[in-house]
């Protein structure tokens, strides 16, 4: 047996290992107490998060879709066990992010309109793009958040200068990204299977999803009166390759989805979630 495979094999063990718990969170966002430029009084990182959370409930729920979809498909029960907890962890956080996005709009930025934009593409999508590439969407997409989840929970530059209410979303997030990212790959795998169709599928989704966010991001420092300010390019540069080198520090994972035996886990950081669960106690599991 190669090495190759044992590493997938190994991969998809620890898969199999996986419980996916919902839990239920208390954040409370006060936007009087939290500062606009939240992320360590840099417009850029501020702008950034603000423009993935606008992302995520309709989002989350294009993915539940796309993965229950093709529930009819699995017989194997753990995996079956896996995808309620997806989809309970999915649900809440769309819902933890409404209200994040709730903030955003209390400043002024114009989350109504991005809102339906998102809400009518999701609907478009829905109708018109099959069933299967759609969930080579929701695979793509779940790599994306993972490999930036673990910058998250493992590069301090990433977090260190969050407002604490944010902070502790992103990191909650993050861990629930992480125990779950392989579900929507191994259904992915069981039910549809086409190497091309994913691959492929992530080089449009890479473009989409960096386009949009930028997009997003464009609008709130407008908004901020930041967009032509020198300082604001130099703070996205620094944030995309120099602290935290954002696009440096995931380049190396975002390839490893192309191979044809990749698997989420064969980034193994399950070692993240242990440690969280012993620092953070106040959630109620589902
Ligand atoms: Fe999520
Ligand atoms: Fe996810």
């Amino acid at each position: 047996m190669s090495t190759t495979s044992n590493a997938l094999q190994q991969a998809r063990a620890i898969s199999a290992g996986m419980k996916i718990p919902g839990r239920k969170m208390a954040f409370e966002f006060r936007p009087d107490d939290i500062p606009r430029h939240w992320n360590d009084n840099d417009a850029f990182k501020s702008t950034f998060m603000n423009a993935l959370s606008c992302l995520f409930p309709e989002g989350e729920r294009m993915f539940m879709d796309a993965v229950r979809e093709h529930m009819h498909l699995i017989d194997d029960e753990v995996l079956a066990e896996q995808v309620r907890g997806f989809i309970k962890q999915e649900a809440i956080h769309g819902n933890e992010h409404a209200l994040y996005n709730a903030c955003l709009k209390k400043w002024h930025y114009p989350i109504d309109k991005i809102n339906r934009f998102e809400k009518n593409e999701k609907r478009w999508m829905k109708k018109w793009i099959p069933a299967s590439h759609r969930l080579a969407v929701t695979c793509a997409l779940e790599h994306f958040t993972a490999i930036m989840a673990n910058q998250v929970l493992t590069n301090p530059d990433a977090t260190a200068g969050m407002h604490p209410q944010f902070k502790e979303l992103w990191r909650w997030h993050a861990i629930e990204e992480t125990e779950h990212k392989a579900v929507a790959y191994d259904v992915y795998q069981q039910a549809v299977g086409r190497y091309w169709l994913r691959v492929l599928t992530m080089i449009n989704v890479t473009f989409f999803f960096c386009l949009r966010t930028s997009i997003y991001q464009t609008i709130f420092l407008w908004k901020d009166g930041q967009l032509f300010n020198p300082k604001t390019w130099w703070q996205g540069i620094r944030f995309y390759f120099i602290r935290p080198a954002l696009v440096r520090r995931i380049m190396r994972q975002y390839l490893d989805y192309f191979r044809r035996d990749f698997h989420p886990w064969m980034h193994d950081n399950r070692e993240l979630v242990q440690h969280w669960l012993t620092e953070e106690q106040s959630f109620k599991t589902l």
